[in-house]
């Protein structure tokens, strides 16, 4: 099973509630929320008050994705405003482990993002408190960029979660089309995250289907 995340980063923002509820219609397992800030990533997106009230459209978990830094600061804000998954980057903060155990104590599930250049190593000591592990084929900060094969690296980590026995997600974000989809599903992942192959097309359902193949 391969679950699809879209993320809303390539939707209308001027009818996010509508397309939230469009892609929870057409098939999509989580709703990807790709938090920016200007500052740890290049863009600036948005934050709660606009993730918020998109929890009245759909009963999808929310896969929330922080690009920001300091992150701890916000963890209890995002999870207070619906987050399921919070995800963030080892880079974000000095005390990855006091981060992820904020956002287990909070009840919500773990995980961690690796940039195209951040160590697999990073995981080693937090195996046993994450839920999922996100693995990025672009560099984080914007969407529609080109796919980095990151193969080997997705590959590793899949053997990193098997050696745990936990259950734990592995997801990649970044250029995902239904051609790399492929390459990563080759390579062990489980969850794939969409912006532009999804929201830019004219047929959510189909464009969802076609990710997982
Ligand atoms: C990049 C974000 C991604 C991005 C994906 O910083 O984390 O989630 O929105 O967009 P596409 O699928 O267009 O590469
Ligand atoms: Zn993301």
């Amino acid at each position: 099973m391969t679950y699809i995340s879209p993320s809303i980063l390539a939707a209308d923002f001027s009818k996010l509630g509508d397309e939230v509820k469009a892609v929870s219609d057409a098939g999509a397992d989580y709703i990807h929320i790709d938090v920016m800030d200007g500052h740890f990533v290049p863009n600036i997106s948005f934050g709660t008050c606009a993730m918020k009230p998109l929890r009245r459209y759909t009963d999808k978990p929310f896969d929330v994705h922080l690009m920001i830094a300091p992150v701890d600061p916000y963890i209890k804000e995002f999870a207070d405003a619906g987050a399921n998954v919070i995800t963030v980057h080892p880079e974000s903060g000095p005390h990855l482990h006091r981060t992820l155990q904020m956002i287990k104590d909070l009840g919500c599930k773990a995980g961690v993002a690796l940039n195209p250049a951040t160590p697999v190593d990073e995981l080693d000591h937090v195996m046993d408190m994450i839920d999922l592990v996100l693995v990025m084929t672009v560099n984080p900060g914007f969407g529609g960029q080109k796919f980095i094969d990151l193969s080997e690296k997705i590959k590793t980590v899949a053997k990193m979660i098997k050696k745990s026995g936990r259950d734990i997600l592995l997801e990649v974000d970044g250029g995902v089309t239904p051609e790399t989809a492929k390459i990563c599903r080759k390579a062990g992942a489980n969850m794939l995250v969409a912006g532009t192959a999804i929201f830019k097309t004219e047929d959510y359902k189909q464009a969802i289907d076609a990710l997982r193949g």
